[in-house]
């Protein structure tokens, strides 16, 4: 049986809705035990139950967080997985052009954790999502048709970014394929596989003000706007330290051009070509 983790999660919940019709079972914080398993990553003990008769575990990150909290969530699924006798673990990680983000060492050390288990592994190195830059793009459809000026904290850098939908399309062809090979006997064909799914397009503050331009019928031209601007208006917002840290983080490796992906496995494992990104954005710019 397939379990998957994070189902009432973006991800964790196209991986389900991709699955379904298969022998699977979700896994969700608020599981009821009858029609979802109980999974708290921060809660231990729901993983022994939780995890009971999993051949294929879809563990999606809990990366939302400071990283001792995300390592201690990791750890625990690890230590559960092996005592629960989870044959195969596909873990939803982090892009390589990701590295230098504040929120990779999480990844790495979880991908090392899970390297050392008594299962079989697939790495699914994630790029960075369209709804990132399609967030920037809703929230800076105001003040462009205002004003005409699309601000934003991404210097002249661009970052490569994905559909979700085909980061999900993937998990799901490699947990469907994994448990077939399990069934007949086989050890996954993506056993020992990581695989890089950074997207294949580039979106910077200039495609984003043309989105906008295109969308809002007139002329709108980006600016960019310093991390210090960034990092003061995010400070009074309200959120979680470790938050105003990843986000700053995000931006500085967009401006320092080190989002930008090189090599990537997705249209191989998609076998189509990726989602058009551009429409994404666009869509978040039309939906209120
Ligand atoms: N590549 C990227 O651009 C990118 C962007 C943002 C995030 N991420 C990472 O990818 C993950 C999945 O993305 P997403 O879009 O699905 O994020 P999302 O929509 O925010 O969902 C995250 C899900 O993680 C689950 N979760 C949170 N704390 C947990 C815990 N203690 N134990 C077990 N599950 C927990 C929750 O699901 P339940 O309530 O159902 O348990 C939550 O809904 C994120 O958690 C984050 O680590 C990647």
């Amino acid at each position: 049986m397939i379990l998957v983790t994070g189902v009432s999660g973006g991800l964790g919940g196209l991986i389900l809705k991709g699955l379904s019709g298969r022998d699977v079972v979700a896994g969700t914080r608020s599981g009821d035990g009858v029609t979802a398993r109980r999974i708290d990553f921060d809660e231990p003990e729901t993983l022994a139950e939780g995890f009971k008769d999993i051949d294929v575990l879809v563990f999606v990150s809990a990366g939302y967080a400071e990283d001792d909290v995300v390592i201690a969530r990791h750890d625990a699924v690890a230590d559960a997985a092996a005592r629960a006798g989870v044959r195969h673990v596909i873990y939803t990680s982090l892009a390589g052009s990701g590295d230098f983000m504040s929120i990779a060492l999480p990844h790495r050390w979880t991908e090392a954790r899970l390297a050392d288990g008594p299962f079989d592994v697939t790495i699914l190195r994630n790029g960075l999502y369209a709804e990132i830059p399609a967030g920037l793009a809703a929230m800076g459809a105001g003040p462009a048709a205002d004003t005409g000026v699309f601000a934003a904290p991404l210097g002249s850098g661009r970052a490569s970014v994905v559909a979700r939908e085909d980061l999900a399309d993937v998990a799901v062809r490699v947990a469907a394929e994994t448990q077939r090979d399990l069934a007949a006997n086989h050890r996954s064909r993506h056993a020992g596989k990581t695989y890089e799914l950074e997207g294949v397009t580039t979106i910077g503050g200039k495609d984003i003000a043309e989105i906008l331009a295109e969308a809002l019928g007139r002329q709108v031209e980006y600016q960019s706007v310093s991390l210090s601007e960034t990092r003061a208006a995010l400070t009074g917002l309200g959120l979680e330290p470790y938050q105003i840290n990843h986000t700053l983080s995000l931006f500085s490796n967009i401006n320092a051009g080190t989002l930008k992906g090189h090599d990537t496995d997705l249209a191989t494992l998609l076998g189509t070509g990726p989602r058009p990104v551009r429409e994404t954005i666009a869509q978040a710019i039309s939906t209120p």
